[in-house]
């Protein structure tokens, strides 16, 4: 059957102006050379991430007709290597009764070769409301493809939002599905009628028929008002609860951002299906731009994690100036988790190295400055080995982007200034600084630290044609740069 709204939504992006937006969208400086980006508009969460028959999927929250952010659909990229990535348009319009005010997050579910979808159909009620306690549906969709993901169709609501439980409010959303035994779980991010953020559990035995099983984990002290974008896994034999809460009081270097993205690492209890949280949340990203995680289990069996490279733009201190050029936001670089003498640590992945292009290498005993004629960039990928590190050591990057480490008094900071755009400083409590990998894009900056103990990332608007690495104070360094490809080349 034919759906007025769905025809109607796909002839308004295939209008005659899209072309110029189009063009306004690829003449910016500061597309980047290397990350997903929207191709005009808005992006934000990566959804239904997987790997099915070889090919990997990402999907994320889209609204094609407003930079600035609005309506939202489910773009689509797909990719044969996690690096170069082929848009596949729109794979979700909002043009249901039960998805009209937005295609929000979910998750992609594979078994026995079939790929099913869940996800939030929000819709807002007319009327005089708070939108929190009244006034919003969110609603649990289930939907599939029958062509390896390229095409998705929605199947039916598996529990509308009337039937959640009646101690939350009407925030509840963001689905990911897992199995124990023969049993599925779904998880969703909630705010309850208190005003405290939970993850609660659905359980089903074919998919279709969803029962509310319970709490599955929260609420916590400290935690927020509202968890958003749960992913429950089991790494190395420990279990991984990732959440987004919202609400978090700033502490002196942690917190810093309005929304943080972080992890609990502890013990499901199998029978109550209960998340035990043994350690206290930690932040997955310590820089400005980071949001939503979202990970997947790829067919070499690694635990991989896409993140916005942005913030919802509740914060009127941080701007992204590539409004005006008709999109913003784009997708962090895939990273690999791991767990090292029970921590987590992040990676990226060794895929990237093809992109590397012309290298540099030089030994370094740094006292004061050093500079290199052939050591600059926009697009890089740069590693650094450091040892004996002085009071100070300093990394400059293009316009104005400072890398700093204060080994008295244990700190590790990101400072921006003019190309922050409002961003200024984050800092990490760092014992000692022995490694960096930085991947640098034209309007992004990726830092791993000390292998992945912490990641920083940013966006960051350098005018045009800043490409200066400038090292400063005293270390002895190694460093090893490569000019990265751009891969829509
Ligand atoms: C997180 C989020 C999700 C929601 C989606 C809407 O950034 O708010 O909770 O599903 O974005 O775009």
């Amino acid at each position: 059957m034919v759906n007025p709204l769905h025809e109607e939504l796909k002839r308004f992006l295939a209008r005659d102006d899209i072309e110029t937006i189009k063009k306004t969208v690829d003449d910016d400086p500061w597309r980047l050379a290397y990350h997903v980006m929207p191709p005009i508009g808005w992006l934000n969460d990566p959804n239904g991430v997987m790997q099915y028959n070889g090919i990997y999927h990402l999907y994320y929250q889209y609204s094609p007709h407003a930079p600035e952010g609005g309506l939202k659909y489910w773009g689509h990229a797909t990719s044969e290597d996690l690096v170069h990535f082929v848009d596949q348009g729109v794979a979700l319009y909002p043009d249901q009764p039960y998805d009209l005010h937005g295609v929000y997050s979910g998750t992609a579910f594979v078994e026995d070769d079939q790929i099913h979808y869940f996800y939030t159909g929000n819709v807002k009620q007319l009327g005089n409301h708070d939108y929190i306690t009244s006034g919003r549906e969110q609603n649990t969709i289930h939907a599939v493809s029958h062509d390896g993901g390229k095409t998705i169709e929605k199947v039916e609501c598996v529990i509308p939002a009337s039937e959640y439980p009646k101690q939350f409010s009407n925030h509840i959303r963001d689905p990911k599905v897992f199995k124990l035994g023969q049993t599925y779980y779904m998880i969703l991010g909630t705010r309850d009628l208190k005003g405290r953020g939970q993850v609660i559990t659905y359980h089903s035995t074919d998919l279709s028929n969803w029962t509310y099983h319970g709490v599955f984990a929260g609420p916590l002290e400290g935690l927020g008002y509202m968890w958003e974008c749960p992913d429950y896994f089991t790494l190395d034999g420990k279990g991984i609860l990732i959440v987004s809460p919202q609400g978090l009081e700033a502490k002196e270097h942690e917190f810093q951002n309005i929304y943080q993205a972080g992890f609990l690492i502890g013990e499901l209890d199998q029978g109550a299906i209960q998340f035990e949280a043994l350690n206290r949340f930690v932040e997955l990203d310590r820089g400005f731009d980071f949001y939503a995680p979202q990970t997947f289990l790829d067919q070499q069996g690694r635990r991989i994690l896409w993140a916005w490279m942005g913030l919802p733009s509740d914060d009127p201190k941080i701007s992204n100036p590539t409004i005006e050029r008709g999109w913003q936001h784009a997708m962090t670089l895939p990273r690999e988790l791991t767990i090292e003498d029970g921590r987590l640590m992040q990676g990226p992945l060794p895929e990237y190295q093809k992109l590397r292009g012309q290298a540099f290498e030089q030994f370094v005993s740094l006292k004061g400055a050093y500079q290199n004629e052939q050591m600059k960039g926009e697009v890089f990928e740069m590693i650094v080995e450091i040892d004996q590190v002085g009071d100070q050591f300093k990394i400059h990057l293009r316009q104005d982007t400072l890398l700093q480490y204060d080994s008295k008094k244990q700190l590790f900071s990101l400072i921006l200034a003019e190309s922050g755009y409002g961003r200024e400083k984050r800092s990490i409590e760092l014992k000692s600084l022995n490694h960096l990998q930085i991947f640098s894009d034209y309007s992004s900056l990726e830092v791993f630290i000390n292998y992945g103990e912490y990641v920083m990332t940013t966006r960051v608007y350098p005018d045009s044609q800043h490409d200066r690495i400038c090292f400063t104070g005293e270390a002895n360094i190694t460093v090893k740069k490569w000019d990265l490809k751009n891969t829509s080349l």
